[in-house]
């Protein structure tokens, strides 16, 4: 059994390097970001604020989620229903950082992580995986990057999606999602004091990729 854990704040490039050595080692990818973002959907759909924790509270009983892979891509099943078209929204992002704030969420979402990590090897990327999921994890990396960067490849990302933002609107949002998940009381995102930090400014995904699959393979 083998747990790669790769953490790092968002447009780091964490998805792409997850998604390339999971395929490249055979093992299941678990992108528990898109857990966090199926429940601030959930909350956004039920007419709650995702920043009350007595609004979102009642809700929690009633999210059965469900990770499912169809033909290798992750998907997210809340209540039977396949949400992961949502999730990708730009303001889905924000309410998910916001609701992972609440202790009960993480806790919830961090039980869901442990079982698919203790079933099957797997590359789990998010925020807290080294540091708090699996501080037992055969490897840990830590992704950052320059922000202007950062903010570069998710502005790219987007629009490539058709969705129509500004490079400044995405800067912003991400310098206050960065700060709200750092600055959270209960497991924020944090570098595991074992983990091998990366910065990726100026390298391509395939040369993040060559570097760290080096290392596992050393
Ligand atoms: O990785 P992402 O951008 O899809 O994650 C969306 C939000 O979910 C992120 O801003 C914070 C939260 N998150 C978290 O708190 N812990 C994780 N392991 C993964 C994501």
């Amino acid at each position: 059994m083998l747990t790669i854990a790769i953490d790092g704040p968002s447009g780091a490039g964490k998805s792409t390097l997850a998604k390339t050595i999971a395929k490249k080692l055979g093992i299941l990818y678990l992108d528990t970001g898109a857990m966090y973002r199926g429940v601030g959907y959930y909350v956004l759909q039920k007419g709650a604020d995702p920043g009350k924790e007595s609004e979102v509270l009642p809700l929690l009983d009633g999210i059965k989620m469900d990770i499912v892979y169809d033909e290798g891509s992750q998907k997210v099943i809340i209540c039977g229903e396949d949400v992961t078209p949502y999730i990708r929204e730009h303001n889905i992002s924000m309410a998910a950082s916001t609701v992972s704030k609440i202790p009960a969420v993480r806790l919830k979402m961090v039980e869901l992580q442990r079982s698919v990590a203790a079933r099957t090897s797997c590359v789990l990327d998010g925020r807290d995986i080294g540091s708090y999921v699996l501080p037992h994890a055969n490897y840990k990396f830590f992704l950052t990057a320059d922000p202007a960067e950062r903010a570069r490849r998710r502005h790219e990302e987007l629009t490539a999606r058709g969705v129509s933002i500004s490079y400044k609107e995405v800067l912003d949002d991400m310098t206050a999602r960065d700060y709200q998940d750092s600055h959270r009381d209960f497991a924020p995102l944090n570098a595991a004091e074992d983990a091998i930090v990366i910065d990726t400014t100026g390298l391509l995904p395939e040369q993040t990729a060559e570097l760290v699959l080096s290392k596992i393979y050393r």
